[in-house]
């Protein structure tokens, strides 16, 4: 089986606030983004979540990917809490969430999208098409770089 068919089974869903999926989809980015910098969802994240559109990728069931978009203002969507299950790594889930959100995004109308990539996964936003704006900064503890791409 190649690398690419690792992911025909994995389906992209909206996980409106609040469902099963959204709570599945909460407990994977918080394991994969928070405690490995000895971190938690803060109060302050799951307010903004209430702001944000949230979808993630499942697998037979399970919540393997995550994504969240936070409208900043008429124009331009953050891309949020990107984040694969690690055994599902490497096998574009991530790329088709980032794909979902940008069509998502385009098709409500938004022309621009930006990321703060954190340092060590920017080549996975280069390689989908978003360029560096600016230098590096702290957030949760560590460097990140903002990203930026126009969306079609
Ligand atoms: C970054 C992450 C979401 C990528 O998801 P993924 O499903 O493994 O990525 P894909 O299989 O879709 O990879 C697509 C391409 O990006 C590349 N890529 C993936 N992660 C990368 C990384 N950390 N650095 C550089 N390139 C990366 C892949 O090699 C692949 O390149 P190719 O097109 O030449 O084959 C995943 O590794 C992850 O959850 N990392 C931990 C959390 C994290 O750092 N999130 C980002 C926060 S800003």
């Amino acid at each position: 089986m190649t690398i690419m068919d690792r992911g025909t089974t994995v389906l992209i869903f909206e996980a409106p606030l609040d469902s099963a999926l959204y709570r599945d989809a909460l407990r994977l980015r918080e394991h994969i983004l928070r405690r490995p910098l000895g971190l938690a969802v803060s109060r302050e994240e799951l307010a903004d979540d209430t702001m944000r559109q949230h979808f993630c990728a499942v697998d037979c069931g399970a919540v393997v990917g995550t994504v969240s978009l936070r409208p900043l203002d008429e124009t331009t969507l953050h891309l949020k809490q990107m984040a694969v299950a690690e055994p599902k790594r490497a096998a574009r889930i991530g790329s088709r969430l980032v794909a979902h959100a940008e069509r998502w995004g385009a098709s409500a109308g938004f022309r621009l999208m930006i990321a703060h990539a954190r340092i060590g996964a920017e080549g996975f936003y280069l390689k989908h098409g978003y360029a560096q704006e600016g230098g590096v900064f702290f957030e949760q503890t560590i460097p990140h770089m903002r990203v930026t791409k126009r969306l079609r």
